[in-house]
């Protein structure tokens, strides 16, 4: 038999202060294991990154003819990661990945400079996505511009 808390009042009905302290226990424990699985999902999902989507050879609409003015650029989803269409001052179209080989930011097109720039560290490409200056190490992944129509498509270089 369970002690009574005379701190609790008894019902004359049988044991609620049992029952009652079952969902205090259940309630706190389901309390901990919700602020557990806040804290460790997002460090799970930064430490296991999702897949990249399989793009293969599939392509993307990256813009129509006449989003882009010459010496202008614009971010498309390529997969689950950003993309940068850029059309030079000759009218040129340039595609390649958004995402800085430096720490992963999202660079971006500036018509002044007529780079492509990454805001984070001052990390530079030219419009070829090579870097050319900053800490970034590598070249941006150049994709192939297809104008088909009025749409422009983007796909990942096929390997030869
Ligand atoms: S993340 Fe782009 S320069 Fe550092």
């Amino acid at each position: 038999m369970v002690p009574s808390d005379p701190g609790i009042p008894q019902s004359p009905h049988g044991p609620a202060p049992v029952r009652r302290r079952r969902f205090i226990e259940a309630l706190l424990g389901s309390g901990f294991f919700l602020s557990a699985a806040a804290f460790f999902y997002p460090v799970l999902r930064f430490l296991v990154p999702p897949k990249e989507s399989d793009m293969g050879s599939g392509s993307v609409i990256a813009a129509k003819i006449g989003d882009l003015k010459p010496n202008s650029g614009k971010i498309f989803r390529f997969g689950s990661r950003p993309g940068l269409l850029v059309r030079t001052t000759s009218g040129e179209y340039k595609a390649m990945s958004a995402t800085c080989t430096h720490l992963a930011c999202t660079v971006q097109y500036r018509d002044d400079t007529r780079e492509v720039w990454c805001a984070c560290h001052n990390g530079k490409y030219d419009v070829n996505g090579r870097n050319v200056s900053g800490p970034p190490p590598r070249p941006l992944e150049a994709f192939e511009v297809q104008v088909r129509g009025d749409e422009i498509f983007v796909r990942r270089r096929q390997e030869s």
